[in-house]
């Protein structure tokens, strides 16, 4: 089998992460992965298309030195806001056995026969199961012999003017977007498993600008949520408060979060603590930084209760690192949320640096996708020019270390679930 190139692109309001891996064999094989300073973004919104363009491209550049591989084709992660999904099925006659034709073209109508309004464009469609002559089958569909194939879907849809902006994003810089994902929905590859997927369970990206959130049940996402709000509104009230500049108070809150609760109780301590020139009373530091949490995930409690599942779900996973570095955050989760909920930090999954899960997730994800239908070009509604990108080169740099990531936290969610 030819070796075909993945490239993801993770656009996030604090930071742009890119991963290249390769399709072989059996395998996905993750040769590079890098992040950099985003620009352009706010609240999962791309704004300004030239700023973004200058950081994307660029971070795309880097990591085709590091990895020795050109990139054509990107896999783009983005965000909930104005986004919705929704389940649909649709069925396809069989001539003997399932083949990847066959699914391609039972999702080629599914999106042909559903109804958008004008404003709308669908950006992805999920498998969620099968039903082959009344028989469920959720994976390894491939070969199976049969005449009348069922397939329940998930559309993702979102707003046209908005995914118009990333194609913009792309045009003449010699890159096209290939498939576009939802960063929460590829966080499936990363945080649900064998245990956890058979109930319902939440998983909420925490960011700077956006908190996103998933509800699946049996592995099925049956809701999607975005709230406008994330780390960045933390350094903001900071800001104000202390009366600082916003570059300052995120400096702050990054140098005091692992411990400003414990600084504030240590009457001992002097009113004020210090960065540089820069003084703020522990008192004041702490209130706000507590409320503004409290604020966050209490958003995310009431959308969850507006889901119409909530006393179903079993558990709770944050990831993302707008709040989830400050010292007492699993004391306040505590009191939020009645349900068992996981605050994820980069040390509980082993790796250094947790800023590339979300692009090494759509890579994963776009892999399955290839593996099951050879083809990642499956959505009617995509602009792209056709350059399929394949670039053949054999002596690629052997990233071990990256390439476990993803084993890795599967192996520690099998311990906590
Ligand atoms: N050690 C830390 N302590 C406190 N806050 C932190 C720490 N490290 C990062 N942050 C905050 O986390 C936020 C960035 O989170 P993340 O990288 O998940 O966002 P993003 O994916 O770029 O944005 P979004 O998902 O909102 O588009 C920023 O507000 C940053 O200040
Ligand atoms: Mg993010």
């Amino acid at each position: 089998m030819q070796q075909e190139i993945i490239t993801s692109l993770d656009f996030g309001t604090q930071k742009l992460s890119a991963t290249v891996a390769i399709r072989e064999k059996d395998e996905l094989k993750i040769l590079g992965v890098q992040s950099c300073k985003s620009a352009g973004i706010e609240k999962g919104l791309l704004l300004d298309i030239d700023k973004c363009r200058d950081v994307a491209v660029s971070l795309l550049k880097d990591l085709e030195k590091k990895t020795t591989v050109k990139s054509e084709r990107i896999s783009i992660g983005i965000s909930s806001n104005k986004v919705r999904i929704t389940e649909v099925s649709t069925v396809v006659n069989i001539q003997e056995k399932v083949t990847s034709a066959d699914i391609r073209k039972a999702l080629k109508n599914a999106q042909r026969d559903f109804i958008l309004s004008d404003d709308e464009c669908i950006v992805d469609v999920l498998i969620n199961f099968y039903i082959l002559d009344n028989k469920v089958i959720r994976k390894d569909i491939l070969n199976w012999k049969g005449s009348k194939l069922e397939i329940n879907l998930t559309l993702v849809i979102a707003a046209k003017s908005e995914i118009e902006k990333y194609y913009e994003l792309f045009r003449k810089t010699g890159y096209n977007i290939g498939s576009i994902k939802l960063n929460i929905l590829v966080g499936k590859q990363v945080f649900l498993n064998e245990k956890n997927s058979m109930e319902s369970i939440v998983i909420a990206d925490i960011g700077a600008g956006t908190t996103d959130i998933a509800l699946f049940t049996d592995g099925i996402p049956k809701s999607i949520n975005s709230i406008p709000i994330g780390g960045r509104n933390i350094t903001k009230d900071l800001a104000i408060c202390g009366k600082f500049s916003f570059l300052k108070a995120d400096n702050m809150k990054k140098i005091y979060s692992s411990n400003y609760k414990a600084l504030y109780l240590d009457n001992s301590l002097e009113e004020e603590i210090e960065v540089g020139t820069t003084k703020v009373s522990r008192k004041l530091f702490y209130e706000v930084v507590n409320a503004r949490i409290e604020e966050i995930l209490s958003h995310i409690n009431i959308k969850l209760k507006n889901t119409g599942h909530y006393d179903r779900i079993c558990s709770i996973i944050l990831y993302g690192d707008g709040v989830n570095y400050f010292e007492d955050i699993d004391e306040i989760v505590r009191k939020i949320f009645k349900i068992k909920t996981k605050v994820i930090r980069k040390n509980d999954l082993g790796i250094k640096n947790s800023e590339n899960i979300t692009s090494m997730a759509i890579a994963k994800e776009v892999y399955d996708r290839l593996n099951l239908l050879e083809d990642d070009n499956i959505i009617l509604t995509n602009k792209h020019n056709d350059n399929k990108v394949i670039n053949e080169k054999e002596h690629l740099h052997n990233n071990e270390g990256e390439n476990h990531i993803l084993k890795k936290v599967k192996v520690f969610f099998d311990k906590i679930f």
